[in-house]
C-alpha cells in the first residue's frame, strides 16, 4: 500500500441550515441540475424561503477555496391546524449523488418537521424515480396512494408517508 493511500482524507463536512435569499441563485441552479421537468420556478423558491409555513433547507459544503457550495436542498410545507408536513422537494447536486447526501437532507427535513410539531411527513414521487423511491423506502416511508397523471408528462405519482 502506498503512503498516499494511507493518508486519511478528512471527511467533507456538510452543514444543513435554513436557506436565505442569498441562496436563491444556487437553489435555482440546483433545481435545474436535479430535475428534468416539473421544476419549481425562481418565484416559487423565493416565496418558500420567505414563507412562515414553509422551510427551505440548504445543505452546504466548503470548497477548496473555503467558499460555501450548495450541494442539496429540501422544501417542507405545513398547514395551520394540521400536524402533517409535506416534503414538496428534495434534491442533491448530481455530481454528489449516491453518497448518502439525500439521506442526510431527509434526516434534516424530518427533524425540522418534528421541531414544528408535525407527527407525519408526506411526499409524492414519480413512479419511475428509482433513487427517490429507494431513499424513502429505506427510511421507512410507506406508500399509501397512487395519483395517475400527476406530473407534466403524465407520469403517475406515488404518495408516501412516515410517522415522525
Ligand atoms: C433522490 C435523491 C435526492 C437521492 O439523493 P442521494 O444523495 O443520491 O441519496 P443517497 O446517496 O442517500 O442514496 C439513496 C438511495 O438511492 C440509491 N440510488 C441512487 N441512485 C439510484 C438510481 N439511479 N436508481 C436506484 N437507486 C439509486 C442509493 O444507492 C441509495 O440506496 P442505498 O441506501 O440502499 O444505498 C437524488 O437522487 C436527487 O436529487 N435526484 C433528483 C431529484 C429528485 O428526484 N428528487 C426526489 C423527488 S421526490
Amino acid at each position: 500500500m502506498s503512503a498516499t493511500s494511507l493518508r486519511a482524507e478528512p471527511p467533507p463536512v456538510v452543514t444543513l441550515r435554513p436557506a436565505t435569499l442569498a441562496d436563491l441563485d444556487a437553489l435555482v441552479a440546483l433545481e435545474h441540475a436535479a430535475f428534468a421537468s416539473d421544476r419549481a420556478e425562481r418565484r416559487a423558491i423565493r416565496h418558500a424561503i420567505r414563507s412562515a409555513s414553509m422551510t427551505v433547507l440548504a445543505a452546504v459544503m466548503d470548497d477548496e477555496a473555503g467558499r460555501e457550495t450548495l450541494v442539496g436542498a429540501a422544501t417542507l410545507e405545513r398547514r395551520r391546524g394540521s400536524r402533517k408536513a409535506r416534503l414538496s422537494s428534495i434534491a442533491v447536486s448530481p455530481a454528489r449523488a449516491g453518497l448518502g447526501l439525500g439521506s442526510l437532507v431527509l434526516d434534516a427535513a424530518e427533524a425540522d418537521a418534528r421541531a414544528h410539531g408535525c407527527t407525519q411527513l408526506r411526499l409524492e414521487v414519480r413512479a419511475d424515480n428509482g433513487a427517490g423511491i429507494r431513499l424513502y423506502e429505506r427510511r421507512s416511508y410507506a406508500r399509501f396512494a397512487v395519483i395517475p397523471d400527476y406530473y407534466e408528462d403524465g407520469m403517475e405519482a406515488w404518495r408516501y408517508a412516515k410517522p415522525l
